[in-house]
């Protein structure tokens, strides 16, 4: 099937009153697990690739790129390829030459006037290079350079705020932070559900959350219900490879051959692909 727009997916799913899962991609058989996973779920997905995958393939986006494209347009499922936790405006201009249809451009570190500065132009060039936009207000913690935990005051995003940034930077979706954290490794984060709810009743554009690794399945279902859009995993599936790995070659020190392993892994990353994106995508959920 031919690439859909990452826009598309989740305007429809927005539409339907559900969300639309984004998995993280680092090597070729996290794609086919994703791939595999929507197929069997019968589910949309967003293939990301973020700056940090790409500085791990030594800051070349091109070739798990066009692995990407290459195994989606293979698939029967419907996947877009989105470009995500941009904060390099070179990778950004490259994004769509890529083959990407989607952007985040993440400037959530920085203080409120210079994200709004920054992401306005980002955004502006985006558009005009036919790419739909997200960009983050708040700050989901958890990465390397996070400068507060997500449950400190302040970092959580404010209705009022997020509404203004919206309109001011013109960006097509948000990213907000209401309480899930980057690379959790346990499914213990608690969101704060009437957050969610204001932010949604006050935007105009759908909400993006981040960190959903952390998050439980009755949490995310509720966060859906409660109006949050796109729903982003990356850690889950990186714990899933891991442990496969892990287990299989404790249990067969002799292997040499990668194929032995990542066969294992590429499965235990499909299955989490299937049922995450059953959690996110299944209707009805918010009438829950
Ligand atoms: O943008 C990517 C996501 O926020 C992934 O977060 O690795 O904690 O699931 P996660
Ligand atoms: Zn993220």
């Amino acid at each position: 099937m031919t690439l859909c727009p990452t826009g598309d997916l989740v305007n429809e799913a927005r539409e339907a009153g559900r969300a639309v899962v984004a998995f993280n991609v680092i090597t070729l058989e996290h794609v086919e697990a994703v791939v595999a996973g929507a197929e069997r779920a019968g589910f949309p997905a967003i293939v990301q690739v973020s700056e940090n995958a790409v500085r791990f393939r030594e800051g070349d986006v091109l070739p798990l790129a066009r692995a990407a494209a290459a195994c989606a347009e293979a698939s029967s499922a419907r996947l877009s390829l989105h470009l995500d936790h941009v904060t390099d405006a070179a990778l950004l201009r490259r994004a769509h030459d890529a083959g990407f249809s989607s952007v985040m451009f993440d400037a959530g570190a920085a203080p409120y006037d210079e994200n709004v500065r920054v992401t306005r132009e980002a955004a502006a060039w985006a558009h005009q290079h036919g790419l739909w936009v997200e960009a983050e207000l708040g700050y989901v913690g958890g990465k390397p350079d996070a400068p507060a935990s997500a449950h400190e005051d302040g970092v959580r995003t404010d209705p009022g705020e997020a509404a203004a940034y919206v309109a001011e930077t013109g960006v097509d979706s948000l990213a907000v932070a209401v309480g899930s954290s980057h690379a959790m490794t346990e499914r213990t984060a608690r969101l704060d559900h009437d957050l969610i709810g204001h932010l949604a009743a006050g935007l105009d554009v759908p909400l993006v959350l981040h960190g959903s690794s952390g998050v439980p399945d009755d949490e995310l279902r509720r966060a859906v219900a409660a109006g949050m859009t796109k729903v982003n995993i990356g850690t889950a599936l990186n714990v899933a490879f891991t442990s496969a790995i892990r287990d299989h070659l404790g249990e067969h020190p002799e292997v040499v051959d990668p194929r032995t392993y990542l066969r294992g892994a590429r499965e235990a990353m499909a299955s989490a692909v299937a049922h995450l994106a059953a959690v996110v995508s299944e209707p009805p959920t918010r009438q829950q």
